[in-house]
Formats: C-alpha cells, sequence, structure tokens
C-alpha cells in the first residue's frame, strides 16, 4: 500500500486529486484498544448529532462494522442512496467518495450530508468533466443520456438516467425495449459489458476506473488452473478479458449475495478487496482468493483497493462530526436537475423489484458493542 507508482493524470491546481496525495492521507492501521476507543467516540457522536453512518463495502473494516453497529449501513451505490433519503436521521455521514455524498445530497436537501475526508474522489468522475460532458451530449442529441452513478452532479444534471451497476443492465434493456439509442458515460468496461448483453445502440465515453481497469485475463485464467473449483466473482467495470471469465457478474451487492449462497467453497474476486471484509463476515467458511492485478508491479496504481476509499477512517468520522466539517453542497440549479436522472433510477428500480437482486442483509458483527 506505501508504495506509490502512479499518479492519476488529471491533478487539480493543489495536486489533490492524484492517488499519491490519496494514498498519503489514508489512516494508519490501528491497535485493538485504539479501534475500541475511537469507535466508541464515534459512535457516541453519531448519537448525539443525530446522525447516521452510510457506508460503502470498499471503505475500512472498522467504518463498515461501526455503520452496523450504530443502525446505519453498509451497502452498493444503488442501496447506500435509497437508504440515506429514507432515514430518518437529520445527519447523514457518507464514507465513500465523494459522487456518493453528492448522491445523498442531491436526493436529502434538508439533511446534512458529511463525509470523513472531501478529497476522496473517483477516477471516473475525474475522467468525466461536466464541459466536455455536455459537448459530447450536444454531438448526440437523438439519445438519451445514460450516466454512471460514479460522476459528479454536473454531469448528473445533463443526464435523463443515473444508473449503478445493479440496474444499468435492465434499464438499458428497457430503454432499448423503447426503440431507444444509448449515450453511456463515463465508464467503458460497464459500458461494453451491457452493449454486449443488450444489443443496444450505444456511443461511450472512455472513462475507467483504476480498481478494476488493473484486473489481468491471462494472470486469471492461470489461477483458475490452480483452482479448478473455485467460483470467479467479477464487477463489471472490470475488463472484457476478466468479465468473460466470470460465473457470477454483479455489483459489489451481488458479488456477496453470491459467496453467501454459492455452493462453492472457494471464489475468486475481482472487485475492490475491502468488500473480502464483508464476505468474510458473512460467508465465514469460504475461501475468497483476491483476483490478480500483476501484484506491486510498475503498471499498478491500487493494487484492488481504491486509494480514494481508503482516506476514510474512524478517525474522519470523529472529526466530521465534532468540528461540523467535511460538508457536501450541491448547488442550485444542478441540484434539482442531477435529482431528475436519480429518481428517474429509483422509480424503475421500484417498479421492477426483480430487475435488481436484494442486498444482502444478516450477520452484524458485534451489535451493542458500541
Ligand atoms: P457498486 O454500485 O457495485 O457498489 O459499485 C461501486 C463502484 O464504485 C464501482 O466502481
Amino acid at each position: 500500500m506505501s508504495q506509490v507508482e502512479y499518479d492519476y493524470p488529471l491533478q487539480d491546481a493543489a495536486g489533490a486529486t492524484c492517488t499519491a496525495h490519496a494514498w498519503a492521507k489514508v489512516p494508519p492501521a490501528l491497535r485493538p484498544a485504539e479501534r475500541a476507543e475511537l469507535k466508541g467516540r464515534a459512535a457516541e457522536l453519531l448519537r448525539r448529532h443525530d446522525a447516521v453512518l452510510v457506508a460503502h463495502y470498499y471503505v475500512d473494516g472498522d467504518l463498515q462494522d461501526l455503520a452496523l453497529e450504530t443502525g446505519g449501513i453498509v451497502a452498493d451505490s444503488l442501496e447506500m442512496a435509497r437508504f440515506g433519503r429514507d432515514h430518518a436521521a437529520r445527519t447523514l455521514v457518507v464514507a465513500g467518495v465523494r459522487f456518493m455524498g453528492e448522491s445523498a445530497k442531491i436526493l436529502s436537501p434538508d439533511k446534512r450530508v458529511l463525509m470523513p475526508d472531501l478529497d476522496a474522489t473517483c477516477s471516473l468522475d475525474l475522467g468525466c468533466p461536466p464541459d466536455e460532458f455536455a459537448a459530447f451530449c450536444d454531438a448526440h442529441p437523438d439519445r438519451q443520456v445514460v450516466v454512471y452513478a460514479n460522476t459528479s452532479a454536473a454531469v448528473k444534471a445533463r443526464a435523463d438516467w443515473m444508473v449503478t451497476s445493479s440496474c444499468a443492465l435492465a434499464i438499458v434493456e428497457h430503454l432499448k425495449s423503447q426503440g431507444q439509442k444509448v449515450l453511456w458515460a463515463p465508464d467503458r468496461h460497464l459500458g461494453r459489458y451491457i452493449q454486449e448483453q443488450t444489443g443496444a445502440d450505444m456511443v461511450m465515453w472512455n472513462g475507467a476506473c483504476i480498481v478494476h481497469d488493473e484486473f489481468k485475463g491471462l494472470e486469471l485464467e492461470l489461477l483458475r488452473r490452480e483452482h479448478p473449483g473455485a467460483q470467479v466473482l467479477v464487477h463489471p467495470d472490470s475488463p472484457q478479458a476478466v468479465v468473460l471469465q466470470a460465473d457470477v457478474v454483479g455489483s459489489t451487492s451481488q458479488l456477496l449475495g453470491a459467496v453467501v449462497k454459492g455452493a462453492a467453497k472457494e471464489y475468486i474476486i475481482a472487485t475492490d478487496n475491502g468488500l473480502l471484509h464483508r464476505m468474510r463476515q458473512l460467508a465465514p467458511g469460504k475461501t475468497l482468493i483476491e483476483a490478480p492485478t500483476a501484484g506491486n508491479s510498475a503498471t499498478c496504481k491500487s493494487c484492488a483497493h481504491c486509494p480514494w476509499m481508503a482516506m476514510n477512517g474512524l478517525q474522519g468520522v470523529i472529526e466530521c462530526l465534532a468540528l461540523g466539517e467535511g460538508e457536501i453542497f450541491v448547488p442550485e440549479p444542478t441540484r434539482t436537475r442531477a435529482l431528475g436522472c436519480i429518481d428517474r433510477m429509483l422509480d424503475f428500480v421500484r417498479r421492477n423489484p426483480a430487475a435488481v437482486q436484494p442486498p444482502v442483509r444478516g450477520f452484524v458483527p458485534n451489535v451493542g458493542a458500541a
């Protein structure tokens, strides 16, 4: 984790968007006594501020545990958005990356949305600047604009639909059945997968997630030979050579469900290794193997873990609540415009529940301990 070989090229003036900056801000590992102390303080602050913790599966395991122990949630992007919108708390603490905090604020403008570190961003978001994206849309006025959740509020404001990896396939399938053509952004791998599955007419933005883009087809093939009984679970943000070897392709929730319900003993997982924390808790008897990213070689930028997700820590939760820092604001009219495409997705999912596999619920670690 400490070896940084690569800086994301689209740095802002302060260098805040480069991966070296992110790795440098990753909190150090905690000793058990420190962990217990920080979790206790964070839980107390959540209570005192009428706040709930909404965490993504890729963040640090301590934060995932804290969320579940305090009545929050650990979930994929879709469920995070729904949970934050529907929860009664007046403050949402979003542990994830910036677009997740923005989606929460767009859906709940009257709630305070805090994040442990506002520099936690996403290569897909960075790789799709709103002005260039608007020009791309202008060049294709006859297409429905479908954007991945991993985009800025300004990009969403230009879209007809937002999708997450849980429901993207079903929504593009629906658009195709209506005779619609699609403009897709920004993940080229997810877009290609959906195009292959649906046969929809799609033009695509050329973006990628730095975590999933690193999984290697040839190395995966060699690993599979060593584990012939293993099921291969792949997030669709991965390259085609990896997706083609999958037994299950799905969102983080769907991959978790596949491990929990699967009959196999061994699983090779091609997604951010933060998800393995929850997989181990919910499927303790199963062997989980990380898909190869060519290890710590010169081309490995993230080694299957997002540096921006890794910036989230217990101390950050404490500081944002205690100091009121890290608040997310989405200005009007961007918020209202972006709300349209998110609401359209949530409405589609509500009317077509079978199109989305339900999130996995179950074991909550150390309930009552916080
Ligand atoms: P999920 O919606 O599957 O949780 O994906 C999140 C993500 O950021 C993948 O790049």
